[in-house]
């Protein structure tokens, strides 16, 4: 297993910093990368019930907020299960991923009755329609991957990975613009700019980079002038990583003012981190 730093060395940059634990490059043992998936997805679930809590004012929002910070504590004890034991014999594979993906089942149900709420009215907490779905797309997914694991395949579908996580990195950036301070001009014009490749590469094939491209030159273009279409991808990936760990640091050191929690800003580093990485292992 590799250990992933932001900055690609031993040092983690404490307090915020979790590093990131994936199988090597050339490792396709599915019971490895449950193991890993299943280590990453975890601590993810465990932090979206933290930021929906942190957006839940307990005057508007108690009965959810609890909630929240009860899914939150059920993921990050399972978090910790995981992470102190060794990867999953293929015999118990199959049970190893189910505890994960029943886990997720309430959660998800959460995520959708609340975005609905929030969308109509019902409930008036600060948790955008949009975070909900996102994040309930993100348990989605991480279900139907461990259910893959489970059944003793790691192969990633380039197409699935692509899309899936083009959408997801569109959705940060748009997040990003709407939590930094309105003063912050040149920030949120980076990340507007970020938004609309990813909004474009998720137009799917060629006519999504070359839009892509069109549109937001600097991103993308070398890449594409070396390797069309698939390598755009990986290259808008790369630099979006490459923005969210500076984003990351500028938020924890008050360089960026914003009312981004420095939890969240790594959450999201940590999932372009994982986009990059799935990208290379795909085919
Ligand atoms: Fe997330
Ligand atoms: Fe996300």
């Amino acid at each position: 297993m590799k250990v992933h730093t932001r900055g690609g060395n031993d040092a983690v940059e404490e307090p915020f910093e979790k590093p990131v634990v994936l199988p090597e490059q050339d490792d396709q043992d599915p019971a490895r990368h449950a193991w890993a998936d299943a280590r990453f997805a975890t601590d993810i679930m465990a932090e979206h019930g933290i930021f929906f809590a942190l957006l839940m004012p307990p005057e508007v929002a108690e009965r959810e907020r609890q909630q929240a910070l009860q899914f939150s504590e059920s993921f990050a004890q399972l978090h910790k299960k995981i992470d102190a034991t060794a990867p999953p014999d293929r015999g118990d594979l199959q049970r190893f991923t189910s505890e994960v993906v029943e886990a997720m089942k309430p959660f998800i149900e959460y995520k959708a009755t609340l975005g609905d709420a929030q969308r109509n009215g019902t409930l008036r907490s600060l948790v955008w329609p949009l975070f909900f779905d996102h994040t309930r797309h993100e348990a989605e997914r991480w279900s139907r991957r461990l259910e893959q694991l489970g059944g003793g395949e790691s192969e990633l579908d380039r197409k699935e990975v692509a899309e899936f996580w083009d959408n997801i990195m569109e959705e940060h950036a748009r997040f990003v613009v709407h939590l930094l301070d309105p003063d912050e001009f040149e920030v949120i014009q980076k990340a507007a700019e970020a938004s609309r490749v990813f909004a474009r590469l998720g137009a799917g094939g060629p006519g999504g980079a070359a839009a892509a491209f069109l549109a937001e030159p600097g991103t993308v273009a070398k890449a594409l002038t070396d390797h069309p279409e698939t390598s755009a991808v990986l290259s808008a990936a790369e630099t979006i990583l490459d923005f969210k760990t500076q984003a990351a640091r500028d938020v924890e050191a008050a360089r960026v003012k914003s009312i981004i929690d420095p939890r969240l800003a790594d959450h999201v580093r940590r999932e372009a981190l994982k986009f990059v990485d799935e990208l290379k292992r795909a085919v």
